[in-house]
C-alpha cells in the first residue's frame, strides 16, 4: 500500500507493507494482535505510529524485523522492501539487512547495548560485520558518528561501557549506532519516552538532523502525540491490531476522519508542546480474544450504529491520500442528521 505521502508526491515507498497479521500462540488458543495492517514508509519522511498501549505498536515493529517472539507468527501479509518481502525471507537473509539497511531504536538503550563491551568497539563491530570495514577504520568512524550525535570529546567517549553513561548519552550511543551503516529505514519504537524532557528534546532535534543528512524513512511509535505532531510527515493511528487512519499529518492533526482520532485530538489540551501523553477517551479497548462483530471501535463510538456491527469496515480513501476504516467518516458529522 503508498503511503499517504505517495497521493502527495508521488514518490515510491521504500517499504510497503500489505496486511500485515500476526498471531500469538496463547493458553487460550492463537490470538490475533495484528490484523490486516497496511501503510508505506518513504525515504526522508517520518511516519508517526500511535495507539493504545496494546494497539500492536511493537509487535507490527517486530514483525517486520523477524524479531517476534517465539510464540508469535506472521500470519498474513507482505513488507516490500526493494523488491524482497521481509516477512517471507529467510533468517540468513534478514539478518544482514537488520541494523545494516533497517536500523531500531527502542526505548531502553540497554537492550540494544552490551554491558561488557565499550560503545565504541560496540558501534565498531557492527560496522565491521556489515560494512567490512578493517578494524582502524570502523573505530574511525565509529567515533565520527559518536561526535555526529552530540557527544563531547567522543575520542574518549568511545573507550566508555554504557554504564558509564547517563540514560541520555545512552540512546544518543544507540543512534550512533543504528545510523553507522546509513540505514534506508529507522524504527524508532518510544525511543525518547524514558528521557526526560529536555534530553528529549535534545534527541528529537537530533533524529531530524540525521534524517535530512541521510534521507531515510522513520518509522516513529510513539504514545505522545505532541512528540508525534511535531516530528511526523504522516501518521498511521493503530486501535485493536487494527489501522484505523491512515492519513499526511497535517491532514490528521487538522481535520481527522476517524472518530477515534477524533476523540483522540478532541481531549488533547494542546497539541504542540511534547510530553502529553495519549489522551483517554471513555472505555477500554475491547478484549483481543472477544472482539465485537462488526467495527471493533463500535463499543466507544459516539457514531456507532445498528449498521457498523454488521462488518469490519476496510480502510477506505477519504480524500486524498487519507483513508479511515469507518462507514460514517469525516469532521462533519452531525448527530441529528444520521439517517441511522
Ligand atoms: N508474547 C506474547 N504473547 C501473547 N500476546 C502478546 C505477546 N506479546 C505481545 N502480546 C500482545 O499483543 C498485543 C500488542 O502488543 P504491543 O506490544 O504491540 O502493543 P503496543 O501498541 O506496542 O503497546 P505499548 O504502547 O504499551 O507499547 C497486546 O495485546 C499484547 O498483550
Ligand atoms: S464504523 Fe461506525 S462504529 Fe466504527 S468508527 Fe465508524 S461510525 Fe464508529
Ligand atoms: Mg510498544
Amino acid at each position: 500500500m503508498s503511503s499517504p505521502a505517495a497521493a502527495e508526491t508521488a514518490q515510491p515507498d521504500i517499504l510497503s507493507v500489505e496486511g500485515l497479521t500476526v498471531a500469538f500462540e496463547t493458553d487460550d488458543g492463537p490470538l490475533t494482535v495484528v490484523d490486516g495492517v497496511s501503510f508505506g514508509l518513504q525515504a526522508g519522511r517520518t511516519t508517526g505510529m500511535v495507539g493504545e498501549s496494546g494497539s500492536g505498536k511493537s509487535v507490527s515493529a517486530l514483525a517486520l524485523l523477524g524479531l517476534l517472539p517465539p510464540n508469535g507468527r506472521v500470519a498474513a501479509g507482505r513488507a516490500m522492501y526493494r523488491g524482497a518481502d521481509l516477512l517471507a525471507l529467510p533468517a540468513d537473509r534478514l539478518r544482514p539487512l537488520r541494523g545494516d539497511r533497517i536500523a531500531m531504536i527502542f526505548q531502553e538503550p540497554m537492550t540494544a547495548l552490551n554491558p561488557v563491551f565499550s560503545i565504541g568497539d560496540q558501534i565498531a563491530e557492527v560496522l565491521q560485520i556489515h560494512q567490512r570495514l578493517p578494524r582502524g577504520e570502523a573505530w574511525e568512524r565509529a567515533v565520527g558518528m559518536l561526535r555526529r550525535v552530540g557527544i563531547p570529546d567522543p575520542a574518549t567517549r568511545a573507550l566508555a561501557y554504557p554504564h558509564q553513561l547517563s540514560g541520555g548519552m545512552r540512546q544518543r550511543a544507540v543512534i550512533a549506532m543504528a545510523l553507522a551503516c546509513g540505514p534506508d529505514i529507522l524504527i524508532a519504537d518510544e525511543a525518547t519516552t524514558a528521557l526526560d524532557a529536555t534530553v528529549q528534546a535534545q534527541i528529537l532535534e537530533l533524529m531530524t538532523d540525521l534524517q535530512r543528512q541521510y534521507g531515510m524513512a522513520v518509522l516513529f511509535i510513539s504514545h505522545d502525540l505532541g512528540v508525534v505532531s511535531a516530528l511526523a510527515d504522516d501518521v498511521v493511528v493503530l486501535y485493536a491490531g487494527r489501522v484505523m487512519e491512515c492519513a499526511p499529518a497535517s491532514a490528521f492533526f487538522g481535520r481527522p476522519m476517524h472518530p477515534y482520532s477524533q476523540g483522540m485530538l478532541e481531549t488533547l489540551p494542546s497539541l504542540t508542546p511534547p510530553g502529553h501523553d495519549l489522551p483517554t477517551i471513555p472505555g477500554t479497548p475491547p478484549d483481543l480474544a472477544r472482539l465485537p462483530g462488526g467495527c471493533r471501535f463500535a463499543p466507544r463510538c459516539p457514531r456507532a450504529a445498528e449498521d457498523c456491527r454488521a462488518a469490519e469496515p476496510p480502510l477506505t480513501e477519504t480524500r486524498a491520500g487519507s483513508r479511515a476504516a469507518c462507514i460514517r467518516p469525516g469532521p462533519d458529522w452531525d448527530p441529528a442528521e444520521d439517517p441511522t
